[in-house]
């Protein structure tokens, strides 16, 4: 095949792109000229090549592959991608982690993204989630101020472990995510072993309107593993795209990742008298009561060819759903609805959509958004711009956007800041990872990871942990307090 000419951006030919147009002096100088384009160009867009970094989750892998149905759950969703065993749909997926920045290790202890998007017939569909299964805050507001205690200190620069635990003990909603967190599986050794969790609660639909509760669970076909606090850190030195290098590597070799998804399900009248834990993301759905429904299997089978082009562009969002899969009464969903579309409209441009990761691959027709910076459509041609015209190519859809809703707003409700305060109900199930999940090996490991990061702390609030925890299980109490003597005697 013959090689293509180099060229400027817009076509005109260049010889040589290595070399800058010049008036040679004596002595081995030149002056460089306004009038060298090659020169300008190269310069100029070599100053434009980095956009915003995503505000979270920054740090990511990502791969092409599909996703195939195994098992038809159209009796739950009209969703034509859940619909027809051995049905296969594309997809992107991509895995980060959440505090650390764009060039920052893998192997650190952090809650990984999980963001697989779905190139339905109908749209595209994100499931936006995380791999372990609660989140640490329960009102929106709360989420710009958990990870800004995540990330630097604003005088110092670096992480700060007072930050941290400061604004977890003084909102101990966090409690369960934390106890995950600080839990083996913070650290894991492999992408293709981590799990995946939708964490929010979403509805099924079906063709009549009716609909169940639902929350989505991938899980690896491979075991889940993880590394040691001490490991992982080495590793974040010695290699801090061990992570990327992992997965990439196995996908050239053909040896595909695999995860299978799963549904939880609730029917309306049950969730009714659940209580709180229906909708509040702090706390998981007990598998003992709400089984595992497979749903089908998600395969990776393509690296991406250029990471900045398909993985840095791509744009997940929890407000990308397709018909016969709805949103909850769970505020952290709604404000992720606007918080997603908001950043990409910042970090890409309000025309990200047309970009190659997020372009759906059915027909898209939606002439009221049109214009904008860096559109690459014809932009509907001279097609009115304004509804309620006469002359519309367009046709009203058949879709399910009437379903109703059967959210009763509480008796007596009054619009005002409602706070779902922290009580005893918040450390059952951490209470239940502790006792019956954790075996005790894994909770001194628990307790060795948790003390590690309180050695700076002031007196007051290393007290502070242990009485948040305390209410967990006393015992974790006392492990930490022993533990922190124990080090003050070395
Ligand atoms: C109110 C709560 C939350 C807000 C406001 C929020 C906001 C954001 C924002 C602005 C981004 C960057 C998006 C971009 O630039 O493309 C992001 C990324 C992400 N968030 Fe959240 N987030 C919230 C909670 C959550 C929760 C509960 C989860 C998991 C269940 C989650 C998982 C992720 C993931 C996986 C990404 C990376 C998406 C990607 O791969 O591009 N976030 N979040």
């Amino acid at each position: 095949m013959s090689k293509p000419n180099f060229t400027l951006a817009e076509g005109q030919p260049v010889s040589d792109p290595s070399i800058s147009t010049t008036l040679p002096t004596f002595g081995g100088g030149a002056y460089t000229n306004l009038g060298d384009t090659l020169l300008l160009e190269t310069l100029a867009h070599f100053n434009r090549e980095r956009i915003p970094e995503r505000v979270v989750h920054a740090k990511a892998s990502g791969a092409w592959g599909e996703f195939e149905i195994t098992n038809d759950i159209r009796a739950l969703t009209s969703a034509k991608f859940l619909n027809g065993v051995g049905k296969k749909t594309p997809v992107l997926f991509r895995l980060s982690t959440t505090g650390g920045e764009k060039g920052s290790a893998d192997t650190v202890r952090d809650v990984r993204g999980f963001s697989v998007k779905f190139f339905t017939e109908e749209g595209n569909h994100d499931i936006v989630g995380n791999h372990i299964p609660v989140f640490f805050v329960r009102d929106p507001i709360r989420f710009p101020s958990l990870n800004r205690s995540h990330k630097r200190h604003p005088a110092t620069n670096r992480p700060d472990w007072n930050m941290f635990w400061d604004f977890h003990t003084n909102q101990p909603e966090s409690v369960h995510a934390l106890m995950h967190l600080f839990g083996t599986r913070g650290i894991p050794d492999s992408i293709r072993r981590v799990p995946g969790f939708g964490v929010h609660t979403f509805k099924l639909v079906t063709a009549d309107g009716s609909f169940r509760y639902c929350k989505f669970h991938f899980r690896p076909t491979l075991d889940i593993t993880h590394f040691s606090g001490p490991d992982g850190t080495r590793m974040a030195g010695a290699n801090p795209d061990y992570h990327n290098q992992d997965l990439w590597n196995a996908i050239a070799r053909g040896q595909f990742p695999v995860w299978k998804l799963y549904v939880q399900t609730t029917e309306p009248a049950q969730a009714e008298t659940y209580g709180r834990g229906l909708f509040d993301i702090t706390k998981v759905w007990p598998h003992k009561q709400f089984p595992l429904i497979e749903v089908g299997k998600m395969t990776l089978n393509k690296n991406p060819e250029n990471y900045f082009a398909e993985i840095e562009q791509a744009a997940f969002s929890p407000s990308n759903m397709v018909p016969g899969i709805a949103m909850t009464p769970d505020p952290m969903l709604q404000a992720r609805m606007f918080a997603y579309p908001d950043a990409q409209r910042y970090r890409l441009g309000v025309n990200y959509t047309q970009l190659p990761p997020n372009r759906a691959i059915c027909p898209v027709h939606h002439p009221f958004e049109r214009d904008g910076s860096a559109t690459i459509t014809r932009n509907y041609g001279g097609e009115p711009n304004y509804v309620r015209n006469s002359q519309s190519r367009g046709a009203p859809g058949q879709t399910l956007a009437d379903v109703r809703h059967t959210e009763r707003i509480q008796q007596n409700a009054a619009l005002g800041q409602n706070e779902l305060s922290v009580g005893e109900e918040d450390f059952v199930q951490p209470r239940e990872l502790w006792n019956r999940v954790f075996d005790e090996t894994e909770r001194r490991q628990w307790v060795s990871n948790v003390s590690e990061t309180l050695d700076e702390l002031p007196v007051a609030l290393r007290q502070a942990v242990a009485d948040m925890f305390s209410k967990v299980d006393p015992r974790i109490g006392q492990m930490l307090a022993a533990k922190a003597s124990n080090s003050s005697h070395l």
